[in-house]
């Protein structure tokens, strides 16, 4: 009888937070298809389990911490990565030193783990694994990331709290990019940024780096970073695109698809603001003054606990329902992806977030940019002037503003060229992870690196 070789382990080391859990098991289930056992270890924070099959293959494992839970919330991302980082560190030799110590004959051949949770790659380095790091977000942002110890030496960042007229300004050699661009975020000082930066670039003891993007959203950011980088880079995205995995860690309500289904084509403007956002009642009111204002219906997603001091909405006066009972439909998490797919979708409005970026690329749907910090500010400023597929908005939020946003991208020609803009990029990115396509390839390429490993 053929005995069959034994599969190469690769163990994936995903950030708890939806947006990175969302590509890292996209990723999974890519590797999975080529041939790879999967094992992915998780902190118990945001700990993903599936309710469906989708992923019975898989291994997962614990990396024990004892964070409290409201950590996440108090210190936003950028801090909280870097005490996860400072606690897991111990706890995740431990956890791979057992999964050594039980493996069989699929060996872990490798550890690829999510740009923030470079803890794990100490760990590796140590058990003389091999390491790559994904990248969840854009090659831009990584690009910026690279050259933030520069610009702060130059002394060009500090002073964005400041002066109001530097921030307009282009960025040298990150071009469309302004000052006020840059992946900086309101929630954590600048040193603690940099040092969490610093850390997500460090290509010691790296064998590669992949990345969720694809040459033709970012060619000239991906030859700068191969450039700048001795490693291998690979654009092997947009992921959601090769791999369908379901992966909502909140309840998805799909009585929005039955509500979709009663409205015209391209009627419906999606507000979505992913699951980080944290707005303000003041600014609530304005988005559903101006979105009420605007004619348009609209789908509006308001996650619990992303309004300030309320557990939903209940801080809302209730002058919110009168705006929104008319026009608009109000759930706490949508089917997203089905959502942008949806005839009735014409415009998305969004914080930019990599993953609802290249969501809203991929189903040809125009973007209201709103970002709220680091790398969505990347993301909208490339979607506003570089593929010409969004309109930023920007500065305090007013209702005059955002009806005047919404009609532009919903009714009329520049809307409608956009969409068209946004349509063609649609097929870009399909043809890009199709047999020959870009992503393709370099897909291709990466599983050879990882089996010559
Ligand atoms: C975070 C960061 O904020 C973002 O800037 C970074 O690029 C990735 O990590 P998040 O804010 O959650 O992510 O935004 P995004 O990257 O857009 O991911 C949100 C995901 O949640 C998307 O895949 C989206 O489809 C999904 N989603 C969102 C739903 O499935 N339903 C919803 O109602 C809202």
């Amino acid at each position: 009888m053929e005995v069959k070789p034994a599969r190469r382990r690769v163990l994936l080391v995903p950030v708890p937070a939806q947006g990175h859990i969302s590509s890292m098991m996209q990723l999974a289930k890519t590797l999975h298809s080529k041939g790879f056992s999967i094992t992915i270890a998780q902190t118990k924070f945001n700990y993903f389990s599936s309710p469906s099959d989708d992923f019975a293959d898989f291994q997962f494992v614990t990396i024990p911490e004892s964070l409290p839970e409201t950590d996440f919330e108090n210190l936003r991302p950028g801090l909280f990565f870097l005490k996860l980082n400072k606690e897991c560190r111990v706890s995740f030799k431990d956890c791979l030193s057992q999964l050594l110590l039980q493996q069989s004959n699929e060996k872990i051949s490798c550890v690829i783990y999510d740009e923030f949770m470079y803890f794990a790659k100490a760990a590796a380095k140590e058990f003389k694994l091999p390491n790559v790091i994904f990248s969840t977000m854009n090659a831009t942002t990584f690009v910026c990331r690279t050259v933030f110890e520069k610009l702060n030496a130059n002394n060009v960042l500090a002073p964005l709290k400041d002066s109001k007229g530097k921030e307009n300004e282009l960025v040298p050699g990150l071009h469309p990019l302004r000052y006020k661009d840059l992946p900086t975020s309101k929630f954590a000082p600048l040193e603690k940024i940099l040092k969490l930066y610093r850390h997500t670039v460090d290509i010691q003891a790296v064998s590669s780096v992949i990345i969720n993007t694809t040459s033709c959203l970012e060619s000239s950011s991906l030859s700068c970073l191969q450039q700048q980088l001795d490693i291998p880079i690979y654009p092997i995205g947009p992921l959601h695109m090769v791999a369908s995995a379901p992966t909502s860690l909140l309840e998805e309500n799909k009585s929005c698809i039955e509500w979709l289904n009663k409205q015209k084509r391209d009627s419906v403007i999606f507000v979505s603001l992913g699951s980080l956002a944290l707005m303000e009642t003041n600014e609530v009111m304005e988005m559903a003054s101006g979105l009420d204002s605007s004619n348009q219906h609209f789908l509006w997603v308001i996650k619990p606990g992303s309004i300030r001091g309320s557990e939903w909405m209940e801080s809302l006066p209730e002058e919110f329902s009168r705006m929104v009972s008319g026009r608009g439909y109000v759930v706490k998490w949508a089917p997203q992806k089905e959502v942008l797919a949806h005839p009735a979708v014409g415009g998305f409005w969004s914080h930019c977030g990599w993953n609802s970026t290249l969501e809203s690329i991929g189903e040809g749907v125009p973007v209201i940019c709103r970002p709220f910090s680091t790398d969505q500010k990347v993301n909208a400023r490339y979607l506003d002037c570089v593929w010409r597929t969004g309109i930023q908005v920007e500065g305090e939020l007013d209702r005059g503003e955002v009806e005047r946003a919404v009609k532009r991208l919903m009714v009329g020609e520049e809307g409608e060229e956009m969409r068209k803009r946004a349509v063609c990029l649609k097929e870009k990115l399909r043809a890009s992870v199709r047999d020959g396509g870009s992503s393709h390839n370099s897909l291709h390429k990466f599983v050879q690196f990882m089996k010559s490993l």
